[in-house]
């Protein structure tokens, strides 16, 4: 592959943003709930999905767990596929440099799907404020200044994420056996402005879920 810099333009859609989203009856936003591993993003987030899709409201549901069998697959998943070296380059793994990619290709992906009308629900650990702020831009800036932002941040204690502990990670990264991971030997940066934090140890899914939909209610996402 050449060193020089690709020519790349970007190409206007025959159907645009604003006929996608008369079609659908509202506009598409992104939804990005953030919180340690076990705090109930994913739970959340799919509640959320099926309180609006019962409204007749498009969305979707990209999860960390899911898009890591996928477009973000770690190395060993792609290995037998690719080869080695491909894996090495271009899967993700936990290590800070992987999240920072995972997270901006997530942020990409977000961006196309709230272009497509969609009220996308992402569900990923998201730890570094750097990263999120990034997305945050990505988007245009948080709803409330006209972007297509709702940070949605899960506030579970610790104590709690680790006690409820669904995959037994927090037990093997307690015992050396899983690195970097967030909470134990790898930070969580919380949140600094995020649109709405849900109290996460006090409250069931479906009542956390209720809050979110509320919230996109007056912010106007939701016809
Ligand atoms: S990140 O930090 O945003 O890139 O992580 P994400 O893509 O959301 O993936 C988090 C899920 O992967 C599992 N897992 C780990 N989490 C944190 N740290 C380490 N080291 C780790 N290793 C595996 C974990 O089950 C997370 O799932 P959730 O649903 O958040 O519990």
């Amino acid at each position: 592959m050449s060193d020089e810099e690709p020519i790349v333009v970007w190409h206007e859609q025959a159907i645009d943003r604003a006929a996608r989203e008369r079609l659908a009856g509202h506009r598409g936003a992104v939804v990005w709930f953030t919180g340690l591993s076990g705090s109930g993003k994913s739970t959340i987030a799919n509640a959320v999905d099926a309180l609006l899709h019962a409204r007749s409201v498009r969305t979707y549901v990209l999860d960390g767990d899911n898009v890591r069998h996928g477009l973000n697959a770690a190395p060993a998943m792609l290995t037998p596929a690719f080869g080695k070296d491909f894996a090495q380059r271009f899967g993700l793994g936990f290590a800070p440099e992987d999240r920072v990619e995972n997270i901006r290709r997530i942020g990409s992906v977000a961006k196309l799907f709230a272009d497509a009308g969609i009220v996308t629900l992402t569900a990923f650990v998201s730890p570094y404020r750097a990263d999120r702020d990034t997305v945050r831009s990505t988007l245009g800036g948080g709803i409330a200044e006209g972007g297509d932002f709702v940070e949605v941040f899960v506030d579970t204690p610790l104590e709690i994420c680790e006690a409820r502990d669904p995959k037994g990670l927090y037990k093997k990264a307690r015992a050396g056996e899983i690195k970097n991971f967030t909470g134990i030997d790898d930070p969580y940066e919380a949140p600094a402005r995020a649109e709405l934090t849900l109290a996460g140890g006090a409250h069931d899914g479906a009542t956390l879920a209720q809050q979110v939909v509320q919230y996109l209610e007056q912010a106007g996402v939701l016809p």
